[in-house]
């Protein structure tokens, strides 16, 4: 069930296109995990980061069914570019399907596999982002973070998503499961850095929005 919260947000933000309602349909009709994409109000804040911060090359790390990837794209500019990681090859269908009825198909690279280790064969890209967004496994987001970090430009922005895991990084006796443990410790990871400054959201299940000020 939508949280009245969430209703009123969407009420008060802009309206998202006919192909991003059509996506978000076909998610949940086509996969199990609907409730994974981002949805309209993150998804028009991501686009308006891109657009305000007039980033040019985008990592998104755990792509689903393309939905952040579309908005993403289009907040940018004409020869703007992203990368798209995801591991499940199953999703690509629906995903190209996405990016084409947008109009952004050739604006995404999709790279299917684990993003670990596709970051690491990304090592020589160093200060080539301008933008990234982490969605995927959140046991591995402080890895994510580690492997980016020297890839992003100074000034450039890294969002991170689901920060706040249903609270359950809130609660006193934070349970010990994989998830919940590698989000503690990124949430820290970043608190510490003095190498970024950041901010963290309690939008939908919590975004930290991060800036590299320095190597
Ligand atoms: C929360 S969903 C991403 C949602 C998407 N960013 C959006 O907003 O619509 C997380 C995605 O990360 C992918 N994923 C999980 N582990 C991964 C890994 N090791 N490497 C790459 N992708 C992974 C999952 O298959 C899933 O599609």
């Amino acid at each position: 069930m939508e949280s009245s919260l969430n209703k009123y947000l969407k009420a008060h933000s802009s309206v998202p296109s006919e192909m991003l309602s059509w996506l978000e349909k076909q998610t949940h009709l086509r996969t199990n995990y609907g409730r994974m994409l981002s949805g309209s109000v993150q998804g028009e804040l991501l686009k308006l980061l891109v657009e305000i911060s007039g980033a040019q090359r985008i990592l998104e790390i755990g792509s689903f069914t393309g939905y952040s990837s579309t908005c993403m794209a289009l907040g940018l500019k004409e020869d703007g570019s992203i990368d798209a990681l995801e591991l499940n090859d199953e999703l690509e269908d629906l995903m190209r399907e996405a990016w084409e009825k947008a109009g952004v198909e050739d604006k995404i690279n999709l790279h299917i596999g684990d993003a670990s280790k596709t970051l690491e064969s990304f090592a020589d890209r160093l200060h080539y982002y301008d933008f990234v967004f982490i969605d995927a496994n959140k046991r591995e987001y402080s890895r994510y973070y580690d492997l980016v970090f020297p890839l992003v430009k100074v000034g450039g922005i890294i969002v991170a998503d689901d920060v706040l895991w249903d609270g359950k990084v809130l609660e006193e006796n934070p349970s010990k499961d994989a998830q919940t443990q590698g989000l503690l410790h990124f949430n820290d990871m970043v608190a510490e850095d003095r190498r970024v400054e950041k901010v963290m959201i309690p939008l939908r299940d919590g975004l930290t929005i991060i800036v590299k000020k320095s190597d």
